[in-house]
């Protein structure tokens, strides 16, 4: 964290796709996010399928840049969809190639997760998978507000704009408490 109170946020988005809803509400945390904070957006696309045998090589370039912009940053925010009731198989094989040592780089990393899916609970099942690994890798995920973004095709519009005032609203909290979270754990 810098001397000014500056916040950088590393985001990663579990979907590829070119309309996806998670990307649309990582950027509405972008925009909603208080001034002080900074948002940085991880290509996780070229990052290819785990294999501990590649591993053994060394991390491929995409791993190895995901593993320094974590480790660079003050906190995360995890932009989550669902595929079968889990997080998507893209989120999960980009955190378990970033997650390998040595400095596995989530470790004390503040996060936050928000989450926007076709069904009514919008990503809950695939969010708390996800938390249950940011447990694992020692991060420390914000409780709240969650961010359940349901029925996702009736919340933004045809350019991409989250249009849901209460999802906003639960957006701009998110963030402000990312940025105060981070500080508290960063102990500044
Ligand atoms: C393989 C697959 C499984 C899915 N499973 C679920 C699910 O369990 N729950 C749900 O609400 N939506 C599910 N969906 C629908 C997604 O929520 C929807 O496609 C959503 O738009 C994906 O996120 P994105 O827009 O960021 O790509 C599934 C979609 C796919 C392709």
């Amino acid at each position: 964290m810098s001397d000014t109170g500056a916040v950088s946020v590393l985001g990663i988005c579990g979907s590829l796709r070119r309309g996806s809803y998670n990307m649309m509400a990582l950027r509405a945390a972008i925009a909603l996010k208080p001034a002080h904070v900074t948002v940085t957006v991880a290509d996780i696309s070229q990052i290819p399928l785990y294999d501990e045998d590649v591993r053994a090589q060394g991390f491929p370039p995409p791993v190895e840049t995901l593993r320094q912009q974590i480790a660079a940053s003050d906190a995360l925010v995890f932009a989550c969809p669902e595929y079968n009731y889990s997080m998507t198989g893209v989120l999960k094989n980009a955190i378990d190639w970033a997650s390998r040592p040595p400095d596995q780089p989530f470790a004390g990393k503040p996060c936050a997760i928000i989450g926007a899916a076709a069904g009514m609970a919008g990503s809950a099942r695939a969010q708390y998978d996800l938390r249950r690994s940011c447990v694992f890798l020692d991060m420390h995920p914000l409780n709240k507000p969650e961010v359940l973004i349901g029925q996702a095709h009736t919340k933004f519009d045809a350019d991409g704009n989250l249009m849901d005032e209460v999802a906003r609203n639960l957006i701009r909290d998110l963030m402000a408490n990312l940025a105060s979270w981070a500080r508290q754990i960063g102990n500044k």
